[in-house]
């Protein structure tokens, strides 16, 4: 067990929140965004938001401000070269925005061109520079939200396909991931068809808002045409209260229990996909993707009593340890344990840490997943109420592991509580392997 206690997160001061889910409400589908106009892109798609504006640990500026007497020193980039895509064992940043795409490219080239492309700017925009300049009187090649140089800004952006992806459009049907499957509504969802699905997620990570943006501006400059923003949430991770990992909107630590990104067996067991099993080589180095737009009744559950709501997680509110731990101040890395109390007397039988991960040898392979989700503030909805809630995200080498999972907390207490909303299951595809390489190559080739 490890707590994602991420450098992003210690430290970092929190500056507000984008008022997220702002591209599926609007009609942006008819946005048409010509080549090399990013910047007229911008003005249509940014429409409502706002950068956040907060500081950044490790101050990721390159030059030197007037009057300053040292050079900041540039923050490294997350390399994005490598055997698995970046933004999965990162440890989660501060910001992020998840967007689902259809695809539209006409064809097998058309489409490869299209992951040609991504991996392009994927890799400029993760890894920093300065944008091309053009002739005054040509429009800009970037937006300009960064300044003059696109700083990494701990960016991460991370590629994964949807089931739809593999129907008959582009000849891939063969090659499908064998668990990917289209999501369907476990008990209580309330799946909004407009918040639902997708051929293609982008997820994209940074510690400040106005880097996420400009990179899905980017993004969206070089890929119409190819493909078209379907759904999308927002998210932030709060800085810790005051210690350990972030709380989510019902006030409790969330994210304790993790796999070890950092541990390459436990990796490979829980996370990536291997060789010499039942997927197709290609996606070896790749991993299932789940992503759950979860709504929270806050007033709700702000109306239950605090040693109720213990009961209902199974932790403690204010230190996150287990409730066997009685001291206010006990750790929230003690390992819950359940060998003693059989019939739930200290942590109930339908707690949502004892259903997620019972502890039981007939659940064993069924209990580890990795999280990384972020929480969203859509406030107000269409009837003027509080709509906070999580994008819940977690990746697992099986997409089994979650539905088990998941069909387990269909009898948790936390279900009067929260109301999924929408999301999908994807493949997230391996990495970019070096200069040459591109996302999905050996799908596509
Ligand atoms: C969307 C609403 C959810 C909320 C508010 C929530 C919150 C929490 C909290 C507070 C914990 C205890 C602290 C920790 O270990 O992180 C926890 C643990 C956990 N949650 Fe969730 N969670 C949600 C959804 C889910 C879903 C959809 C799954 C998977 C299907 C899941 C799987 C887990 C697992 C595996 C643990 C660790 C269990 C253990 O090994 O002790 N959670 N969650």
């Amino acid at each position: 067990m490890t707590d994602d206690r991420s450098p992003g997160a210690e430290g970092a001061r929190f500056g507000g929140e984008c008022p997220a889910g702002f591209f599926a409400r609007r009609s942006f589908l008819q946005t048409t965004v010509a080549a090399g106009l990013a910047g007229a892109a911008s003005v249509s798609l940014l429409d409502g938001a706002t950068a956040h504006g907060a500081t950044v640990h490790g101050a990721a500026a390159s030059h030197v401000a007037p009057g300053a007497e040292k050079t900041v020193e540039r923050a490294k980039p997350i390399p994005f070269h490598g055997e698995h895509q970046a933004g999965i064992a990162t440890p989660p940043q501060r910001d992020a925005t998840f967007v689902s795409f259809d695809v539209t490219a006409s064809d097998r080239k058309a489409l490869t061109d299209l992951f040609r492309t991504l991996t392009t700017r994927a890799r400029f925009l993760t890894q920093g520079g300065t944008p091309p300049k053009t002739p005054p009187d040509s429009p800009p090649s970037d937006t300009g939200i960064l300044g003059p140089e696109v700083v990494p800004d701990d960016l991460t952006i991370t590629v994964a396909l949807g089931a739809s992806f593999f129907d008959d459009r582009f000849g891939l049907a063969a090659r499908k991931p064998v668990q990917l499957v289209t999501m369907t509504p476990f008990a209580h969802d309330d799946l909004d068809p407009a918040l639902s699905q997708g051929d293609l997620l982008v997820q994209v990570c940074a510690t400040n808002r106005d880097t996420t943006v400009y990179a899905l501006l980017d993004l969206l400059a070089h890929t119409s045409g190819a493909m078209k923003p379907r759904w999308r949430i927002d998210g932030t991770r709060n800085p810790p209260r005051p210690v350990g990992v972030p709380r989510d909107w019902f006030g409790f630590k969330d994210g304790i229990s993790n796999p070890d990104v950092t541990n390459v067996a436990q990796m490979n067991q829980e996370v990536w996909a291997q060789p010499r099993t039942d997927e197709p080589a290609w996606a070896v180095g790749g991993t299932y993707q789940v992503l759950r737009i979860v709504h929270f009744r806050v007033e709700k559950w702000q109306q239950v009593p605090v040693a109720e709501q213990e009961r209902i997680f199974g932790r403690r509110k204010v230190s996150g340890a287990p409730l066997y731990a009685q001291d206010p101040n006990a750790s929230d890395l003690l390992d819950p344990i359940y060998t003693n109390d059989p019939q739930g007397l200290i942590t109930p039988l339908d707690s949502h840490v004892r259903l997620a991960n019972p502890q039981t040898p007939q659940t064993a392979a069924t209990s580890a997943i990795l999280r990384r989700s972020y929480d969203y503030d859509r406030s107000p909805d269409v009837r003027g109420g509080l709509d906070l809630g999580h994008a819940f995200c977690c990746f697992q080498r099986e997409l089994n592991t979650y539905i088990t999972m998941q069909t387990r907390l269909e009898g948790e207490a936390l279900v009067p509580y929260i109301s999924p909303r929408g999301g999908g299951y994807f493949f997230a595809v391996p990495g970019v392997r070096d200069e040459q390489d591109y996302y999905a190559r050996e799908l596509l080739a």
